[in-house]
């Protein structure tokens, strides 16, 4: 079965082929950071229609990247939610409308089922059950995975993501969006331990808090102002960052008796922590899985596998399109 997979639920337009004999055919991604860089942040009014203007000549791209045509799908997914109602819109009427023009079924995808099962697109792909760490610009969780479809919630943040933190930190440090890999990168040349920055709600079970976190960086940048120490800020607060990330999953991991983690997520694709992550799950006789890099952020591969776990097992959608800005994952029907 070959499926179409969209993904338009905030600033990324994308858009991949999965076929379920021989894997990820090809995919298409289109960034609009530029667009929406001199409002220092997604305006969603501009998403959307930038979406309606890429995804049609990102389809014929994908096709020829991938030398076949429209009659060779078998079916297509699109994002329908969680993210910005106007872009999920974009997507989703587009699928639903291509489905049903090449007499196809549709599927509505949540979007961060299909961050959690990207790392089952590798090639150490991870056995049911396992603790995931869904880590991304708009949410930070832990949940229990036990089938496709089974999550429980352990945890989660009580106010910014993890993600979300990183862009606000290097806003502050006038570094672009988003901020995450920018952080990352100037962390390099700083030293980790400069700065004693706060672990919010580290030993009050599998929340988490990551706005103190934040403050507590503008408090200590006001302090450093125009003495060029942004490097150590931005390594302390990624040490933070990074040690209650760990300590948490190892938490989780204790209180499941699960010895396998998956992390997803915009945030996952950071060297640092999944290092600290191999580092310390070894002792334990844990493991860790995660994505390539191009598949941890926002992607149309994504979309299209976990769309065929489902397509599969014969779930699909009608014609009716119901997008959805929030979506508990709990809500989801087990496959
Ligand atoms: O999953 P994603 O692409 O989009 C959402 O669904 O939100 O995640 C984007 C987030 C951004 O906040 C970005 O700064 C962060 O992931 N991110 C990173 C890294 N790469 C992306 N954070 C830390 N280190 C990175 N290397
Ligand atoms: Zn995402």
């Amino acid at each position: 079965m070959r499926v179409l997979g969209l993904e338009t639920s905030c600033d990324e337009t994308g858009l991949a082929i999965y076929d379920s004999e021989l894997g990820l055919l090809g995919q298409v991604l289109y960034s609009q950071i530029a667009l929406h860089e001199e409002y220092g942040g997604v305006v969603p009014e501009l998403a959307s229609r930038d979406h309606i203007r890429k995804l049609i000549p990102l389809l014929e791209q994908l096709l020829a990247d991938c030398q076949c045509d429209r009659q060779s799908l078998d079916a297509v997914a699109y994002t329908r939610g969680p993210g910005l109602m106007g872009a999920l819109m974009t997507g989703a009427l587009f699928g639903r409308a291509l489905a049903f023009a090449l007499g196809v079924p549709a599927i509505g995808v949540h979007h961060m089922e299909g961050h959690l099962l990207a790392p089952l697109l590798s090639k150490d792909a991870p056995d049911f059950p396992f603790v995931a760490l869904l880590v991304s610009g708009g949410h930070t969780q832990l949940l229990l995975a036990e089938g496709i479809g089974q999550y429980t919630l352990l945890g989660e943040s009580i106010d910014d993501a993890a993600g979300e933190a990183f862009d606000k930190v290097a806003k502050m440090l006038s570094l672009p969006y988003p901020g995450g890999p920018q952080i990352a990168r100037l962390a390099e040349k700083g030293d980790p331990k400069a700065f004693n920055l706060p672990r919010p709600m580290l030993h009050q079970g599998l929340d988490f808090s990551f706005s103190g976190m934040k403050t507590a960086v503008l408090v200590q940048y006001d302090k450093i102002r125009g003495q060029g120490r942004e490097a150590d800020l931005a390594a302390s607060f990624q040490e933070a960052m990074i040690d209650t990330l760990v300590k948490k999953c190892l938490k989780a991991l204790t209180q499941t008796g699960q010895k396998r983690l998956v992390i997803a997520g915009g945030v996952s694709a950071n060297t640092l922590l999944r290092q600290r992550l191999e580092q310390e799950l070894k002792r334990i006789r844990a493991r860790v899985h995660y994505a390539e890099p191009a598949l941890c952020t926002d992607n149309g591969a994504m979309i299209a596998f976990a769309g065929w776990q489902r397509l599969k097992a014969g779930q699909q959608d009608g014609l009716a399109v119901t997008t959805t800005p929030r979506w508990s994952l709990e809500e989801l029907p087990p496959v």
